[in-house]
């Protein structure tokens, strides 16, 4: 039995039908950039996290980067974010120019130390961003008071996260902005690259919207540097047919982690995630810690089970973050997790016997 680590053909399954009727509409208007599916998609999204604003655009990186431009971030800045993300994260910082600035994660929970994160804020820093890992979110209040205090903007990474909660807010709800992706893996997913920024605050929504449409509100007038990063068409129309069912999907993800919980009770050698008090989880991915885990992944890939690993290198040790200022060592809680985490097969429609095998497959690993 072959299980792979994410299988999208049981979504679309469910609504190709819809899909293909709203593409034809699509196709039939030619409205293919802005069409009124982008504005529909924008207001859904908006009412689904519980904020005002929603702004889509081409990409959860864009999504990041223009969030961060819309809060002012530029050379000189520093902006705050956990070693152990999706390289993303840090691109968006750099690429607006602002220096990224790496704290260390939580072991058990792998989302980002708030206290480490508190005591790196100096009189640079434009932003702190907490990466809501593998569904979970982090504990972004106990950023806020600090943050707003000094005037630094909290921005979440909401790309792993879409309908998770935390006290009952919404991923993106907590931050003063937040930037989430649409990967065609991600909870939502589209059918190409599609992504979003989220917020409450009405200026802050139409700079991050300025700013993706070339710099400007009204044609060929243009008051600032621009983008072009908009949300298609096309991934609208996907985005809406699936916003429907999310709350759905992530109850079958829930499902799937409390059976992963089950059968993973009482075995050695491995260690289940844990989700933080407060957290309604998603389960974006199911992360386990396992010793040599390398081999223990190898011996899943050749009995067919499609594991992974989220994410082997932490950042500022890869090469275009990698700085003499932090060399290996540097946040050993990231270091040492990126060595021992396993992402084993989730998503809506796993069935119990692929789980029951995929668990069978790891014990027979650690044996
Ligand atoms: C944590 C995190 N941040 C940012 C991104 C970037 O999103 P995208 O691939 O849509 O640019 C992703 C997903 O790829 C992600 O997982």
């Amino acid at each position: 039995m072959t299980i792979p680590p994410v299988d999208l053909t049981i979504q679309h399954d469910e609504i190709a039908g819809e899909v293909a009727q709203g593409w034809a509409e699509v196709l039939a208007a030619t409205a293919f950039v802005g069409g009124p599916q982008v504005a529909e998609f924008e207001r859904a999204y908006a009412e689904f996290s519980g904020v005002a604003h929603c702004v889509g655009v081409a990409n959860g990186t864009d999504a990041l980067e223009l969030a961060l431009r819309a809060v002012g971030a530029g050379p000189g800045d520093e902006c705050v974010l956990p070693a152990n993300t999706f390289i993303a994260t840090a691109e968006a910082v750099a690429r607006c120019g602002a220096t990224p600035v790496f704290v260390d994660c939580d072991p058990e929970s792998f989302l980002l130390d708030t206290k480490a994160a508190l005591a790196a804020i100096t009189e640079r820093t434009r932003a702190v961003l907490p990466v809501h890992l593998y569904g979970q979110l982090a504990p972004v209040e106990a950023l806020r008071g600090v943050c707003d205090e000094l005037g630094v903007a909290v921005l979440e990474d909401a790309a792993q996260s879409q309908g998770a909660r935390r006290h009952g807010a919404r991923s993106g709800s907590l931050g003063h902005l937040a930037g989430t992706s649409f990967y065609p893996g991600k909870n939502l997913g589209a059918y190409g690259d599609a992504g979003a920024v989220t917020t409450d605050d009405p200026w802050l929504a139409e700079r991050v919207r300025l700013l993706s449409q070339h710099g400007s509100m009204q044609k060929y007038v243009h008051s600032a540097l621009g983008f072009n990063s908009r949300l298609d068409t096309m991934q609208a129309v996907v985005l809406l047919a699936k916003l429907r069912r999310l709350d759905a999907w992530n109850a079958a993800r829930v499902a799937a982690a409390g059976y992963y919980g089950e059968l993973l009770a009482g075995m050695d050698g491995v260690a289940a995630p844990t989700t933080l008090a407060g957290n309604d989880h998603v389960w974006h991915l199911y992360v386990v810690r396992v010793a040599e885990r390398d081999r223990v992944l190898e011996h899943l890939r050749a009995a067919g089970i499609g594991a992974a690993i989220h994410y082997p290198t932490p950042i500022h040790l890869t090469a275009p973050f990698a700085t003499a200022e932090h060399g290996p060592g540097s946040f050993p809680n990231a270091e040492l997790v990126a060595g021992q985490i396993l992402s084993l097969p989730i998503y809506p429609g796993i069935t119990r016997s692929q789980q029951e095998r995929v668990v069978q497959v790891l014990a027979e690993a650690l044996a």
